[in-house]
């Protein structure tokens, strides 16, 4: 090759190499360049909400990019659909305003909403609730409360290394969505926060949780109407009142839960291990093909609890009875300890009572002593190794 068939070679790729640079750089939306501060004073929310709006109409796949840093950010609400698949990687911290009534009675702060086709890398979410709950405590009058990070109708998510702390509400939910992967997420909050939820999932289906740290003021994870094919493995709850099926069956016309897994999960401290909680009114809703297995309890209040009475202050709940029909529950492989002499409660509605529940290999102490197990309404089978003795047959 002559030399200047060679210059003009090597040109030719590094214009080629350029112009697939420009392209990259062009599909990374950067928050600062919006007018975004990373000095966690400045309200960011418009500059964020622009980004979104960019990266959300980019011809090719956006990224829209949050350096590190600490972010003051408003109610904001990241709507789609988009042109593209987007991702979100936040190296930095989104504060919420430490004024709880800055986010208004809206029920959010991070709104995702109608998009296909997104991935959440990275972040933490301090939304400051310390606030609002010794508001709610104290009993004066409080807006609804935010909760942290919201999923409604997004189709093929994936949220990765999401940290969140002290949310006002729920940390993490996902509504109407489907086709989800949750990994290694970490929500925490104190035990004393009330209505801290970890993770809460509703009218959705096909959503993997896998690698969470839950440590929280209520449900670790709670699992709505509507919920099916839902994957928990890996899990680490407590403080928290554990994962929680329910409450279900407040309205008479309600979606069922279906095709459950929760496997290889730590408890610690919570208030519940795995519960099932209906309301004692009249409904169409069910819960059915649950599979709880290769669980570890320790120092548990409630290690295995269906509870099909719930109904505060006894209001409304004409003859106490609930119409959920439980179905179809495997509890596998759960051993540990109780922080309470009754570690198994099954305390199924009398007109509905729960079929189909399988116990196999259960092994729970308290105070280094059997615990016990009390049932109402339920039929099912036992096998293996029974500690306490069953009174599932
Ligand atoms: C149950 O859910 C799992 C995901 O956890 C899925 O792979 C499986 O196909 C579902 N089974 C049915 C019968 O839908
Ligand atoms: C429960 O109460 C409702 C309304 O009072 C009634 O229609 C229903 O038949 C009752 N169900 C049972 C199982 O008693």
């Amino acid at each position: 090759m002559d030399v200047i068939n060679h210059c003009a070679c090597l040109l030719l790729i590094s214009l080629l190499l350029m112009i697939r640079l420009s392209n990259a750089a062009a599909a990374t939306y950067n928050v600062m360049k919006y007018g975004a501060k990373a000095d966690g004073k400045t309200d960011s929310t418009e500059a964020f909400v622009k980004t979104w709006a960019a990266a959300c109409s980019s011809a090719q796949t956006a990224t829209m990019y949050v350096p590190k840093g600490r972010f003051l950010l408003k109610a904001a609400v990241f709507r789609g659909p988009c042109k593209s698949r987007i991702n979100v990687q936040i190296y930095g911290t989104l504060n919420a305003p430490t004024d709880y009534w800055a986010l208004g009675n809206s029920g959010y702060w991070i709104l995702f909403i109608k998009v296909n086709r997104l991935a959440v890398f990275g972040g933490t979410l301090d939304a400051k609730g310390s606030g609002f709950w010794a508001c709610r405590k104290s009993g004066k009058s409080c807006p609804v409360g935010a909760r942290s990070i919201t999923f409604n109708w997004v189709n093929d998510l994936a949220i990765s290394g999401l940290v969140s702390i002290n949310s006002q509400q729920t940390h993490l939910v996902i509504n109407s969505c489907n086709n989800v992967v949750v990994r290694n997420v970490k929500l925490v909050a104190p035990a004393d926060s009330p209505n801290t939820d970890g993770i809460h999932v509703q009218s959705s289906t096909g959503v993997t949780i896998t690698g969470a740290t839950l440590q929280t003021g209520d449900d670790c994870v709670s699992i709505g109407p509507g919920t099916r094919n839902l994957y928990m493995s890996n899990i680490k709850c407590g403080p928290g009142h554990g994962v929680s099926i329910g409450s279900l069956g407040k309205e008479v016309n309600e979606a069922g839960v279906q095709n459950v897994t929760l496997t290889n999960v730590i408890f610690t401290g919570s208030d519940n291990g795995v519960r099932i909680k209906s309301w004692a009114r009249p409904s169409n809703g069910f819960v059915s093909n649950i599979l709880f297995q290769n669980i570890m309890m320790r120092n548990v209040e409630n290690p295995i609890i269906i509870d099909q009475n719930y109904c505060p202050d006894n209001q409304g709940c004409p003859n106490q009875s609930s119409g959920v029909k439980i179905s179809q529950v495997t509890y596998k492989n759960i051993q540990g300890t109780s922080a309470t002499a009754e570690a198994v409660t099954f305390d199924c509605s009398p007109s509905n009572p729960c079929r189909g529940i399988r116990l196999q290999d259960i092994k729970l102490t308290y105070m280094n002593k059997a615990a016990t197990s009390s049932c109402n309404n339920i039929g099912g089978t036992s096998t293996g190794v029974l500690m306490p003795q069953s009174c599932v047959h």
